[in-house]
């Protein structure tokens, strides 16, 4: 089992598998895109394979992969099928943007994946493609269809707060879970490297974020009830509108921590882990693995490294990183 130094449980990995991305969101990088790493320098699948086996052989039992974008990754669906069918590995899900899932979503279902998170911050196709930058909200609700049909559920959506962006959209969103039966989730804006200006039409980055408090008050007239039933690890507080079968949950990583209940470790795509979202600190693997070396150590040492809280609150920032670089 690994356990860090202040008792957590580490029993969930998420796995970055591409640095790259069929969108651009606004937040997420600069107009110019950023540098992706070459081919070389990104970890095949039989490498991720690897890292999974040796976890899984200590306590982990939960993976999700992200990106950047996932599903942008060619043959991703072998991936899936080689992790679901990894001794010890009983939850297998997968954050994307949507766009790819109306082709995948069937085949992702029978290689094993269990479920997805897609995000969406607007229910406007002109915003939706502002913020993309350019692409297709209809494209991605053709996907949400699709993963609903193969079963890939619940499925929860992730909505991005941001003020003078879709500050007015969040009830309407969150409206979504008396229609559906899906768990819509309201993540605060992180402060991560995302603080160049976003473009013509929107706030300057400092000024859109919405703390966790405004969301709160903004859906107030929802009547939002506490969920009583354990849904899961996740760091979402869940509450439900009235008789609704979705959900609405709140991730706030600034205003209430969830870091005494964190249970997890990141892998990025060039194969460093990252004991946390929001420090610096990473382990670098890839060189050690391709040397042949066990990575035992190498997953003890992130666990050992892993912070008890991370320091946003103290105006520190982890800078090294896009957020598509990290994966979410
Ligand atoms: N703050 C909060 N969430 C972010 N995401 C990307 N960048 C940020 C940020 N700066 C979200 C995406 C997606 C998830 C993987 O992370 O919208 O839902
Ligand atoms: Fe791509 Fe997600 Fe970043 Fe948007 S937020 S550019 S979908 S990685």
């Amino acid at each position: 089992m690994l356990i860090d130094p202040f008792g957590r449980p580490i029993t969930y990995l998420r796995i970055s598998v591409t640095d790259r991305c069929n969108m651009r969101c606004v937040y997420c990088m600069p107009p110019e895109g950023i540098e992706t790493r070459s081919h070389d320098e990104i970890m095949r699948y039989e490498e991720i394979l690897q890292v999974v086996q040796t976890a899984a052989q200590h306590g982990i039992t939960e993976v999700r992969l992200t990106g950047g974008e996932p599903l942008a990754r060619a043959g991703i669906v072998s991936l899936v099928r080689m992790i679901a069918e990894t001794p010890g590995i009983r939850d297998l899900s997968l954050t994307t943007n949507g766009l790819l899932l109306e082709k995948f979503a069937a085949e992702l279902a029978e290689a094993g994946l269990k479920r997805v998170n897609i995000s969406l911050d607007t229910l406007d196709p002109d915003k939706f493609s502002r913020i993309t930058r350019g692409a297709s909200l209809e494209r991605v609700w053709s996907g949400l269809q699709a993963a609903e049909s193969a079963g890939l559920t619940p499925i929860k959506l992730n909505t991005v707060a941001m003020k003078g962006v879709n500050e007015d959209e969040l009830i309407d969103i969150a409206r979504l879970s008396q229609r559906h039966p899906w768990r819509v989730r309201f993540i605060e804006l992180m402060p991560v490297n995302n603080q160049t200006p976003w473009g013509e039409g929107f706030p300057s980055p400092q000024s859109a974020y919405l703390p966790i408090h405004d969301i709160r008050r903004i859906l107030a007239p929802l009547d939002l009830q506490p969920v009583e039933e354990k849904s899961g690890s996740g760091p979402a507080r869940e509450y439900r509108i009235p008789g609704a079968p979705g959900t609405v949950g709140f991730i706030s990583p600034l205003g209430e921590h969830f870091c005494e209940r964190c249970n997890r470790l990141r892998l990025t795509a060039d194969g460093a882990l990252r004991p946390c979202l929001l420090s610096d600190i990473e382990i670098p693997l890839l060189k050690a693995l391709r040397a042949g070396e066990d990575i035992y150590p190498f997953l003890e040492r992130a666990v050992l490294m892993k912070p008890e809280g991370h320091e946003l609150v103290k105006n520190h920032r982890p800078m090294t990183r896009c957020m598509i670089q990290i994966g979410g």
